[in-house]
């Protein structure tokens, strides 16, 4: 072999075969890795499977709520809940089903009834993936149910998308879904929604809120420190040893605990981190990989946002960047200029004022208040991301070829 390689792609797999290798395991830095052991989670399993314990004795569990903030271990806790409960089951031959289905992967309610159907043993004739209504597919659930008179626990993660897909069909569904046990008369239904979205409840319909509300069990924040503990277990396993300086998972644990201890958040930043650390071929992950891993998934999630707007949306994403605070009706302005350019027919005044407080929302731009004495007040927009994320993110459509 030579010496030096200098095909790039010779020397990057020189480099993967016989540089430095810090990620020993991949898939345990993955999201969907299910750690054996769950720590500082106990009193929340002890009252998740005590809600379920019922179901062990064939008699109904209660409806029950799981809120808690995003990767505080809610989708964990509960997964591991049901496989545990689902072993014994399938030993003692019981008829009960534990069934999980998340609505943020489901587009449509349909969707989501039939992935339940599916788990039910209900195929493709019993139960065809397109074209019922939906009552029918809720009545051929309740059927099946009845007639093996099955125990069925329906868990539903990420409840508030469900909440969103029914408010689009102004279907009244989740009623349905809550009261289902009243039409059943030889099996039970029993449903465990998962939220992290804490306003969820105060939209909720009084009617629904109190059967799906039957029990409600509340996550807590991790602490910073707890959030230690999580990463040393999951370095552990997926690092090398030594792979990472005592004052980066300090930093580590940190940057995730700040806001309210999010263990998904904790676990990303050390992938990526470990990821750049090993690219640049570094023994070890220090306190720069952490930072560099922050932003990275900072300008990843600004990327997937910007990229998810329509034409128009784009178009004011961009006058508002050109534009640097100008008000309503400066931005208005700019964007139609901007229209022109790209042949573009522009929106009216009124939606593109409506469209500015929706991408306010998702936090791209920032908005504020001005008051102009007599002239009352007007609102000023800005960019919070950098306008290098917008260049580089639509550099590619030539719809906006000139206007970059
Ligand atoms: N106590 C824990 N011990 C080990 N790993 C944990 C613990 N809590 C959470 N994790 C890990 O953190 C990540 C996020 O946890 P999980 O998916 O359960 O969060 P969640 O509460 O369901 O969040 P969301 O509301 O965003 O869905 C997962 O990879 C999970 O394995
Ligand atoms: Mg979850």
């Amino acid at each position: 072999m030579s010496i030096m390689t200098l095909d790039p792609v010779e020397r990057m797999l020189d480099a993967a075969e016989n540089g430095i290798t810090l990620i020993k395991n991949r898939d345990i830095l993955h999201y969907t890795y299910m750690p054996d052991t769950i720590l500082h989670r106990d009193s929340e399993q002890e009252q998740v499977t005590q809600s379920l314990i019922p179901i062990l004795k064939h008699s109904r569990p209660s409806n029950l709520l799981v809120y808690g903030k995003p990767g505080t271990g809610k989708t964990l806790v509960v997964k591991k809940i049901l496989s545990k409960i689902q072993s014994r089951v399938e030993k003692s031959k019981f008829p009960i089903k534990l069934i999980y289905a998340n609505s943020k992967e489901e587009t449509t309610l349909y969707g989501l009834l039939v992935s339940f159907g599916r788990q039910l043993g209900l195929n493709e004739k019993e139960l065809p993936s397109t074209g019922l209504a939906i009552s029918e597919v809720f009545k051929r659930l309740l059927k099946i149910i009845d007639s093996n008179q099955l125990n069925a626990v329906f868990v539903i993660d990420e409840i508030d998308y469900l909440a969103h897909l029914i408010s689009k069909t102004g279907k009244d569904i989740l009623y349905q879904l809550t009261r289902a046990n009243e039409r059943l008369t030889q099996g039970s239904l029993t449903l465990v929604g998962i939220s992290n979205d804490l306003t969820f409840k105060e939209r909720l319909d009084p009617r629904v809120l109190s059967s799906l509300g039957e029990e409600e069990i509340v996550f807590t924040n991790y602490s910073v420190e707890q959030i230690r503990k999580i990463l040393e277990g999951r370095i552990e396993q997926a690092l090398v040893k030594n792979a990472i300086e005592e004052a980066a998972l300090n930093l580590c644990s940190a940057m995730a605990g700040r806001e309210h201890g999010d263990a998904r958040r904790a676990i990303d930043l050390l992938r990526v981190a470990s990821e750049i650390a090993e690219r640049e071929q570094k023994t070890s992950i220090n306190e720069d990989h952490i930072r560099m891993a922050g932003q990275k998934i900072e300008e990843n999630k600004e990327v997937t946002s910007l990229q998810s707007y329509p034409l128009h949306e784009k178009i004011l994403i961009i006058a508002v960047m050109k534009t640097s605070e100008l008000s309503t009706g400066g931005i208005y302005t700019a964007y139609k200029t901007l229209c022109k350019t790209v042949r573009q027919q522009e929106l009216t005044q009124r939606r593109v004022t409506q469209m500015l407080s929706e991408i306010e929302l998702s936090g791209l731009i920032t908005g504020r208040i001005i008051h102009q004495g007599i002239h009352g007040r007007t609102k000023k927009y800005k960019l919070t991301i950098s306008p290098n994320t917008i260049k580089e993110t639509f550099k590619d459509d030539l719809t906006f070829e000139d206007i970059l």
